[in-house]
């Protein structure tokens, strides 16, 4: 199914970037490889950047360094550079601070049931997070926090706003997670798969919120999932990661219609289709090397049905067409695909 984006990422090219992330290389100490190697990203005001990827491959681990929220001992970040709001900081030595951290970027965590206090009601730490941000009186904090709950498609929300989280399933407590990460508009949103855990109907209510807030205020979104039905439904712009790097970056009509890189290619080989969301990434022939098992030079060339002795040397992302990036050496790949296929 071919997926059209391409007037709205046109448009896209000409807002400013929000946050930029460049060259961010992290290993964790006792390791002999990166896990993240030179990842860039770049988050436009209004833009919603899926990043998509196997499991494994550093997507949470690349949100987590953004949000400064690694465990500090155990990591050595060796470069990286996050721009925000015109500020500058080098991740090797700095992290965010906290109250830009809290105010202006939010994240959902791929594991909700760390993020919500079990001694408070709902409604109080939606409320708190509110007070602490924008300044509202209580009241105000709680009348924000019922419309946000309602917002995620929770049925009676002033009667839960009195709920403590284990009085909620597992899907409530993600959207409460979603209402209070959204409940302060931030500039950016980072979230890690906020949909798997839900139902189809709630997963679409949820995403007709990212898009509503982006429309209303601009917002920028970072999300990562396995999911190419979000992807094609969501994404302005896809990162395609594999082994701790992006492969192939560009507008979501480009991805899905004409993706080069060979790894790309093999997760789009199951097609999105709006009509079955849930639909996750093809699998690709062969399993992941673990870190310290990846190979020198191109990191795809033990599953690549097209290495040769020149994917020993590590290829770096170029343009293939505009605002289309691809680290192989090959590409554009398009026409020895056809032959192969
Ligand atoms: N604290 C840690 N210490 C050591 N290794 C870690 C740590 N956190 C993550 N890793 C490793 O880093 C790699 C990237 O992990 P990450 O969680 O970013 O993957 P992911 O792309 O988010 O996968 P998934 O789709 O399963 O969530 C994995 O090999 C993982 O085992
Ligand atoms: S550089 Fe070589 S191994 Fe890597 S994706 Fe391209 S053809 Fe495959
Ligand atoms: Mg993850």
């Amino acid at each position: 199914m071919p997926v059209s984006g391409t007037a709205k990422s046109q448009d896209l090219a000409s807002a400013d970037a929000l946050l930029t992330l460049k060259d961010l290389t992290l290993r964790f100490k006792g390791q002999t490889n990166d896990v993240v190697h030179s990842v860039s990203l770049r988050v436009r005001q209004g833009e919603v950047l899926c990043v998509v990827g196997e499991s494994g491959c550093g997507k949470s681990v690349t949100s987590m360094a953004i949000m400064g929220l690694l465990p500090g001992k155990a990591t050595q970040i060796s470069s990286g550079k996050l721009s925000f709001l015109a500020q500058d900081w080098d991740l090797a030595t700095d992290c965010l601070p906290t109250e830009v951290r809290g105010r202006e970027i939010a994240m959902i965590f791929q594991e909700p049931m760390t993020s919500l206090n079990p001694s408070f009601r709902i409604g109080d730490q939606i409320a708190e997070a509110v007070q602490r941000r924008r300044g509202n009186s209580r009241t105000e904090a709680l009348e924000r926090a019922e419309v946000m709950l309602q917002r995620v498609g929770i049925a009676n929300p002033k009667q839960r706003l009195r709920a403590y989280p284990h009085q909620l399933s597992g899907g409530m407590r993600q959207r409460v997670m979603i209402a209070m990460a959204l409940a302060n508009d931030p500039q950016i949103l980072i979230a890690d798969e906020p949909t798997t855990a839900l139902d189809v109907t709630i997963q679409a209510q949820i995403l007709d919120l990212i898009r509503d807030l982006r429309d209303e205020t601009g917002m920028g979104t970072l999300m990562i999932t396995h999911d190419l039905g979000v992807v094609a439904e969501v994404a302005d712009t896809v990162a395609v990661m594999y082994g701790g790097q992006v492969v192939e970056q560009g507008p979501v009509a480009e991805i899905f219609n004409n993706p080069q890189h060979p790894y790309t290619i093999g997760l789009m080989s199951a097609m999105p289709r709006l009509d079955r969301p849930g639909e996750r990434l093809a699998i690709v022939p062969g399993t992941v090397p673990t870190i310290s098992n990846m190979p020198e030079g191109c990191r795809f060339r033990t599953r690549c049905a097209f290495a040769t002795a020149a994917c020993a040397q590590r290829p770096k992302l170029r343009d293939v067409a505009s605002e289309h990036e691809v680290a192989c050496h090959f590409a554009p790949l398009e026409t020895h695909v056809k032959v192969s296929a």
